[in-house]
């Protein structure tokens, strides 16, 4: 009998954790021992969640591929199926499959300073390349990570943060939209008011740009200004998905689909597709 590719594997929801304010991160093992031991990805890359009665969304892997035996997603509850999500209890049991799309580049990027910058939910892709670009720590030249949200309330991945601005030749930069609970000690501003703020061999520096679709457009036009190559700059793209396998057809960019051929492209390839963003 031939497998069927949509069939989603099972996966137990092994610990769930309050992220963000309207996020939650599900640590996940795969039910079946083989198909724990065997599962891999590179960041960037994501899979199709099923939750049964409910149905099924596109979801980016935030783990890093270094850790094994389980991984993470991050997921903000929006609408029908990422609000069933969050109702769930360790314990219970959903559906995977994947991983799907290209990920991030990441030899081809060995040697290069690197920049992050991210909004909102948008760090949760970017953690698993950051976190695997600091387990070959020697590998890569200075890393800065700038995020910003709305509001503190919103920022993800505190811990993470906290780590990443330890760790030799880092700089992570934060900041807010705005911060009404005063405690907030921070920057505030949009995410691009801190590009300024960091010393940048531009000609050497691969930039990682993660978040809602306004911000990507505005931080793609700064990193242009400030003389950032089209193909040092890379970005993800959403788009409504079905099969997340390139065979329903909707999610192309031009001719190519965004869960086979991306969701990672540079600057360029999307400026090559004819997209505005
Ligand atoms: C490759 C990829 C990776 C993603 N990674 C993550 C992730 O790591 N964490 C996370 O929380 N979300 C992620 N998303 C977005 C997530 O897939 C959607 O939020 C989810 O599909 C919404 O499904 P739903 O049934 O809960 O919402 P629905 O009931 O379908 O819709 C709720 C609202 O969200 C809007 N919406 C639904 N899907 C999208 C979309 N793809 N883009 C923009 N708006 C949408 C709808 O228009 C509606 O306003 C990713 C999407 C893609 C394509
Ligand atoms: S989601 Fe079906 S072709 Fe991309």
């Amino acid at each position: 009998m031939t497998e069927n590719i949509y069939a989603p594997h099972l996966v137990t929801i092994e610990k769930i954790r309050n992220e963000a304010e309207g996020v939650k991160t599900f640590t996940l093992t795969f039910k079946d021992p083989v198909e724990r031991e065997s599962f891999n990805y590179r960041p960037g890359q994501f899979g199709e969640v099923t939750v049964f009665g409910a149905g099924e969304a596109p979801i980016s892997i935030t783990s890093s591929p270094v850790n094994k035996g389980y991984f993470e997603l991050s997921v903000a509850g929006v609408g029908k199926v990422t609000q069933a999500l969050h109702l769930k209890r360790e314990g219970d049991i959903i559906g995977f499959r994947g991983p799907y799309g290209n990920g991030f580049p990441f030899d081809e990027v060995k040697s290069n300073d690197i920049l992050f910058v991210a909004g909102g939910i948008g760090l949760a892709p970017l953690r698993s390349l950051i976190n695997q670009m600091f387990s070959e720590r020697n590998k890569f030249g200075k890393i800065s990570i700038l995020y910003g949200a709305r509001y503190p309330a919103l920022l993800c991945f505190r811990d993470d943060i906290s780590r990443w601005a330890e760790l030799k030749n880092s700089e992570v930069l934060l900041t807010v939209d705005t911060a009404p609970d005063n405690g907030w000690q921070n920057n505030i501003g949009v995410v691009g008011s801190l590009l300024p703020k960091i010393n940048m061999n531009i000609e050497n520096t691969t930039a990682f740009v993660c978040g809602p679709p306004i911000m990507i457009h505005f931080i793609i036009l700064d990193l242009l200004k400030l003389g950032f190559k089209k193909d040092r700059i890379i970005t993800t793209m959403e788009r409504r998905m079905e099969c997340g396998l390139g065979k329903c057809g909707h999610c192309n960019i031009g001719e190519k689909y965004v869960c086979l051929d991306g969701p990672v492209f540079s600057y360029q390839q999307l400026e090559e597709l004819g997209e505005n963003i």
